[in-house]
Protein backbone atom coordinates (compact mmCIF):
# COMPACT_ATOMS: atom_id res chain seq x y z
CA UNK A 1 0.00 0.00 0.00
CA UNK A 2 0.84 3.10 -0.70
CA UNK A 3 1.61 5.07 2.55
CA UNK A 4 2.09 8.84 3.25
CA UNK A 5 4.04 10.41 6.30
CA UNK A 6 2.85 14.05 6.14
CA UNK A 7 3.15 17.18 8.99
CA UNK A 8 1.00 19.25 10.44
CA UNK A 9 1.86 22.99 9.77
CA UNK A 10 4.05 24.67 12.04
CA UNK A 11 2.81 27.88 13.93
CA UNK A 12 6.23 29.35 12.88
CA UNK A 13 5.98 28.93 9.60
CA UNK A 14 6.15 32.48 9.16
CA UNK A 15 10.29 32.44 10.05
CA UNK A 16 10.74 29.48 7.62
CA UNK A 17 14.32 28.89 5.16
CA UNK A 18 14.04 31.35 2.31
CA UNK A 19 16.69 30.61 -0.60
CA UNK A 20 15.72 32.25 -3.67
CA UNK A 21 12.08 33.64 -2.53
CA UNK A 22 11.14 37.14 -1.09
CA UNK A 23 9.31 37.11 2.32
CA UNK A 24 5.76 37.44 2.55
CA UNK A 25 3.55 37.22 5.19
CA UNK A 26 1.58 33.68 5.32
CA UNK A 27 -1.93 33.27 6.46
CA UNK A 28 -1.14 30.14 8.84
CA UNK A 29 -4.75 29.45 9.02
CA UNK A 30 -5.06 28.86 5.31
CA UNK A 31 -1.72 27.17 5.18
CA UNK A 32 -3.17 24.43 7.44
CA UNK A 33 -6.65 24.14 5.58
CA UNK A 34 -4.22 23.84 2.52
CA UNK A 35 -2.21 21.46 3.76
CA UNK A 36 -5.36 19.30 4.82
CA UNK A 37 -6.75 19.87 1.60
CA UNK A 38 -2.90 18.11 0.24
CA UNK A 39 -3.47 15.44 2.44
CA UNK A 40 -7.28 14.86 1.60
CA UNK A 41 -6.12 14.55 -2.87
CA UNK A 42 -3.09 12.16 -1.13
CA UNK A 43 -5.72 9.85 0.05
CA UNK A 44 -8.17 10.28 -2.69
CA UNK A 45 -5.50 8.43 -4.78
CA UNK A 46 -4.90 6.00 -2.82
CA UNK A 47 -2.40 6.80 0.00
CA UNK A 48 -2.43 5.63 3.41
CA UNK A 49 -1.63 9.31 5.42
CA UNK A 50 0.51 8.97 8.85
CA UNK A 51 0.03 12.65 10.01
CA UNK A 52 2.58 13.95 12.62
CA UNK A 53 2.09 16.60 15.04
CA UNK A 54 3.35 19.77 14.19
CA UNK A 55 6.93 20.88 15.20
CA UNK A 56 6.28 24.31 16.99
CA UNK A 57 10.05 25.30 16.87
CA UNK A 58 10.74 24.38 13.34
CA UNK A 59 9.14 26.35 10.87
CA UNK A 60 10.05 24.03 8.30
CA UNK A 61 9.03 21.14 9.69
CA UNK A 62 5.86 20.87 7.19
CA UNK A 63 8.34 19.92 4.34
CA UNK A 64 8.77 16.11 5.42
CA UNK A 65 10.37 14.97 2.16
CA UNK A 66 13.70 16.88 3.24
CA UNK A 67 14.95 14.89 6.49
CA UNK A 68 14.96 11.66 4.61
CA UNK A 69 15.46 9.28 1.21
CA UNK A 70 13.25 6.29 1.69
CA UNK A 71 13.92 3.54 -0.51
CA UNK A 72 12.30 -0.16 -0.53
CA UNK A 73 15.09 -1.73 1.81
CA UNK A 74 15.59 1.35 4.06
CA UNK A 75 15.39 5.07 4.90
CA UNK A 76 18.36 7.10 5.33
CA UNK A 77 17.99 10.25 7.51
CA UNK A 78 19.69 13.10 6.02
CA UNK A 79 21.75 15.92 7.56
CA UNK A 80 20.12 18.86 6.04
CA UNK A 81 21.90 21.50 4.12
CA UNK A 82 19.56 24.21 6.25
CA UNK A 83 21.01 24.12 9.82
CA UNK A 84 17.90 25.41 11.21
CA UNK A 85 16.37 22.44 10.02
CA UNK A 86 18.26 19.55 11.33
CA UNK A 87 16.09 18.77 14.33
CA UNK A 88 13.22 17.98 12.25
CA UNK A 89 14.93 14.90 11.54
CA UNK A 90 14.32 12.77 15.26
CA UNK A 91 10.91 12.49 15.49
CA UNK A 92 10.37 11.97 11.75
CA UNK A 93 12.91 9.35 12.35
CA UNK A 94 11.05 7.71 15.19
CA UNK A 95 8.25 7.55 12.44
CA UNK A 96 9.89 5.81 9.93
CA UNK A 97 11.51 3.12 12.21
CA UNK A 98 8.16 1.66 12.14
CA UNK A 99 8.50 1.16 8.37
CA UNK A 100 11.90 0.54 7.75
CA UNK A 101 15.44 -0.27 9.41
CA UNK A 102 17.25 3.40 9.48
CA UNK A 103 20.88 4.33 8.15
CA UNK A 104 22.40 7.88 8.98
CA UNK A 105 24.15 10.48 6.69
CA UNK A 106 26.92 12.12 8.93
CA UNK A 107 28.80 15.23 9.12
CA UNK A 108 30.03 16.97 6.53
CA UNK A 109 27.49 15.55 4.59
CA UNK A 110 24.48 17.54 3.77
CA UNK A 111 21.47 16.52 1.71
CA UNK A 112 18.14 17.04 1.19
CA UNK A 113 15.42 14.99 0.16
CA UNK A 114 14.28 17.47 -1.97
CA UNK A 115 17.49 16.99 -4.01
CA UNK A 116 16.39 13.16 -4.44
CA UNK A 117 14.49 12.59 -7.56
CA UNK A 118 14.19 8.37 -7.95
CA UNK A 119 12.63 7.11 -11.15
CA UNK A 120 13.04 3.13 -10.78
CA UNK A 121 16.15 1.70 -9.20
CA UNK A 122 18.09 5.41 -9.95
CA UNK A 123 17.97 8.09 -7.66
CA UNK A 124 19.05 11.64 -8.96
CA UNK A 125 20.82 13.65 -6.46
CA UNK A 126 21.14 17.10 -6.79
CA UNK A 127 23.95 19.37 -5.78
CA UNK A 128 22.74 22.10 -4.65
CA UNK A 129 23.06 25.07 -2.16
CA UNK A 130 21.48 22.35 -0.05
CA UNK A 131 23.15 18.75 -0.72
CA UNK A 132 27.09 18.54 -1.28
CA UNK A 133 29.68 16.12 -2.90
CA UNK A 134 29.48 14.62 0.84
CA UNK A 135 25.96 13.98 0.97
CA UNK A 136 26.02 12.55 -2.52
CA UNK A 137 28.84 9.74 -1.53
CA UNK A 138 27.35 9.19 1.78
CA UNK A 139 23.99 8.51 0.27
CA UNK A 140 25.96 6.24 -2.47
CA UNK A 141 27.41 4.19 0.06
CA UNK A 142 24.40 3.52 1.94
CA UNK A 143 21.90 2.81 -1.22
CA UNK A 144 24.61 1.59 -4.27
CA UNK A 145 25.30 -2.14 -2.34
CA UNK A 146 21.17 -2.46 -2.57
CA UNK A 147 20.67 -2.12 -6.40
CA UNK A 148 20.10 1.42 -6.59
CA UNK A 149 22.10 4.04 -8.27
CA UNK A 150 23.18 7.62 -7.61
CA UNK A 151 23.12 10.45 -10.31
CA UNK A 152 24.57 13.51 -9.41
CA UNK A 153 23.07 16.32 -11.08
CA UNK A 154 23.83 20.52 -11.03
CA UNK A 155 21.27 22.35 -9.69
CA UNK A 156 21.82 26.81 -10.12
CA UNK A 157 19.20 29.37 -9.35
CA UNK A 158 16.76 27.33 -7.53
CA UNK A 159 16.51 25.50 -3.80
CA UNK A 160 16.28 22.33 -4.98
CA UNK A 161 16.73 19.41 -7.88
CA UNK A 162 12.77 18.97 -7.43
CA UNK A 163 12.11 22.89 -8.01
CA UNK A 164 13.77 22.45 -11.17
CA UNK A 165 12.50 19.03 -12.39
CA UNK A 166 10.39 16.10 -11.74
CA UNK A 167 9.37 13.14 -12.83
CA UNK A 168 5.58 13.12 -14.69
CA UNK A 169 5.34 9.43 -15.39
CA UNK A 170 5.71 7.72 -18.61
CA UNK A 171 9.37 8.36 -19.50
CA UNK A 172 8.88 12.10 -19.32
CA UNK A 173 10.43 15.15 -16.87
CA UNK A 174 8.68 18.08 -16.30
CA UNK A 175 11.32 20.14 -16.22
CA UNK A 176 12.97 24.16 -15.87
CA UNK A 177 16.02 23.46 -17.91
CA UNK A 178 17.17 26.46 -16.77
CA UNK A 179 17.84 25.21 -13.55
CA UNK A 180 19.50 22.10 -13.85
CA UNK A 181 21.91 20.15 -16.04
CA UNK A 182 19.64 18.17 -18.37
CA UNK A 183 22.73 15.78 -19.59
CA UNK A 184 21.61 13.20 -16.90
CA UNK A 185 18.17 12.69 -17.84
CA UNK A 186 19.35 11.98 -21.81
CA UNK A 187 16.93 8.60 -21.63
CA UNK A 188 13.96 10.53 -20.72
CA UNK A 189 11.41 12.48 -23.11
CA UNK A 190 11.67 16.30 -21.19
CA UNK A 191 8.62 18.29 -21.11
CA UNK A 192 9.00 21.93 -20.37
CA UNK A 193 7.01 23.82 -18.27
CA UNK A 194 5.17 27.08 -19.81
CA UNK A 195 7.56 29.88 -19.87
CA UNK A 196 5.52 32.11 -17.79
CA UNK A 197 5.62 29.24 -14.94
CA UNK A 198 9.30 29.06 -13.95
CA UNK A 199 8.31 27.09 -10.37
CA UNK A 200 6.11 24.87 -12.37
CA UNK A 201 8.56 21.87 -12.77
CA UNK A 202 7.52 20.64 -9.04
CA UNK A 203 4.75 17.98 -9.31
CA UNK A 204 3.63 14.68 -7.91
CA UNK A 205 3.19 12.02 -9.81
CA UNK A 206 0.95 9.23 -8.14
CA UNK A 207 -0.35 6.29 -10.79
CA UNK A 208 -1.98 8.19 -14.11
CA UNK A 209 -2.67 11.35 -11.76
CA UNK A 210 -0.23 14.40 -12.00
CA UNK A 211 -0.96 16.67 -9.55
CA UNK A 212 0.05 20.69 -9.95
CA UNK A 213 -0.30 23.42 -8.17
CA UNK A 214 -3.49 25.34 -9.49
CA UNK A 215 -1.87 28.63 -10.18
CA UNK A 216 0.21 26.95 -13.03
CA UNK A 217 -2.97 26.26 -15.89
CA UNK A 218 -0.33 26.64 -18.56
CA UNK A 219 1.37 24.19 -17.41
CA UNK A 220 -1.20 21.89 -16.31
CA UNK A 221 -2.67 21.84 -20.44
CA UNK A 222 0.89 20.82 -21.25
CA UNK A 223 0.42 17.98 -18.93
CA UNK A 224 -3.05 16.99 -20.49
CA UNK A 225 -2.07 17.44 -23.95
CA UNK A 226 0.61 14.74 -22.94
CA UNK A 227 -2.25 12.77 -21.81
CA UNK A 228 -2.43 12.71 -18.32
CA UNK A 229 -5.12 12.79 -15.81
CA UNK A 230 -4.28 16.92 -13.57
CA UNK A 231 -5.38 17.21 -10.98
CA UNK A 232 -4.48 20.90 -9.24
CA UNK A 233 -4.56 22.02 -5.55
CA UNK A 234 -3.96 25.33 -3.85
CA UNK A 235 -1.27 25.47 -1.79
CA UNK A 236 -0.51 29.35 -2.26
CA UNK A 237 0.03 30.09 1.37
CA UNK A 238 2.94 27.04 1.22
CA UNK A 239 4.39 28.38 -1.88
CA UNK A 240 5.13 31.35 0.32
CA UNK A 241 7.35 29.21 2.00
CA UNK A 242 9.52 28.24 -0.74
CA UNK A 243 7.61 24.75 -1.17
CA UNK A 244 6.65 22.59 -3.85
CA UNK A 245 4.33 19.84 -3.76
CA UNK A 246 6.37 16.80 -3.33
CA UNK A 247 7.99 18.68 -0.18
CA UNK A 248 5.07 18.09 2.00
CA UNK A 249 5.13 14.48 2.31
CA UNK A 250 7.19 11.08 2.32
CA UNK A 251 6.04 8.61 -0.48
CA UNK A 252 6.71 4.43 -0.43
CA UNK A 253 5.09 1.29 -0.32
CA UNK A 254 4.68 -0.56 2.60
N1 LIG B 1 11.37 26.85 3.27
C1 LIG B 1 11.85 25.66 2.72
C2 LIG B 1 13.32 25.55 2.91
O1 LIG B 1 13.99 26.52 2.65
O2 LIG B 1 13.83 24.56 3.36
Amino acid sequence: MLTAITRAVSPSLNRCELGYLPRQEIDIAQAVVQHQGYEDCLRALGASVVSLAAEPDFPDAVFVEDPAVVVDEVAVIARLGAASRRGEADSLARALARFRPLRTLREPATLEGGDVLRIGATLFVGLSARTNQEGIRQLTAEVTPLGYSVVPVEVRGCLHLKTACCYAGDGTILANRAWFDTAPFRDYRILDVAPEEPRAANVLAIGDTVVIPECFPATARVLERLGRNVRTLDVSELMKAEAGLTCSSLLFET
